[in-house]
């Protein structure tokens, strides 16, 4: 069975009273549901971790290391200034795709960089919560054609 990982960065336990005219209204226990509803639909397992702490992130996937198919990111403010999580997505070769709930790209200056993007498969930002669903399409898309190659 293809594993999944869904891993949330600093501050995404917020979500529901965070920001909500930038982030949405839906809370991460919702968000989860639907993405493992959605892999469930197709066969798929997914388990799910959060954390606030970078070290605690680092630690998650080199765990995940041999052990899920492909992750599902959204790394937070930590995308725009850890070079430690890039350092652990290009060390485990993991298959990751980074995902935002806002266009980072039309948001502040700071926020337009990411550093793990040119680590990651690719990256989904600006569809809110569904910006989670089109992850795991793009996730399964990419464990599909490594499985035809
Ligand atoms: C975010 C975008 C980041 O810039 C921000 O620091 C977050 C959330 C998003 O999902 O839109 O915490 O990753």
């Amino acid at each position: 069975m293809t594993q999944i990982l869904l891993m949330h960065g600093p501050n995404l336990n917020m979500l529901g009273v965070r920001e909500p005219q930038v982030y949405g209204v839906m809370t991460l226990a919702e968000i989860n549901r639907r993405v493992e509803v959605a892999a469930a639909e197709r066969g798929v397992a997914l388990q799910t971790f959060q954390s606030n702490s970078e070290g605690a992130l680092i630690d998650r996937l080199q765990q995940a290391q041999g052990q899920v198919d492909g992750v599902i990111f959204n790394p937070g403010a930590y995308t725009h200034t850890s070079v430690a999580l890039r350092d652990a997505i290009a060390g485990t070769g993991l298959k990751v795709v980074e995902v935002h709930l806002s266009n980072i790209h039309a948001r502040e200056e700071f926020r337009h960089k990411s550093l793990l993007a040119p680590v990651c498969v690719g990256q989904i930002c600006g569809f809110g919560w569904r910006s989670y669903l089109l992850g795991l399409e793009a996730i399964l898309g990419e464990i599909e054609k490594q499985a035809e190659s």
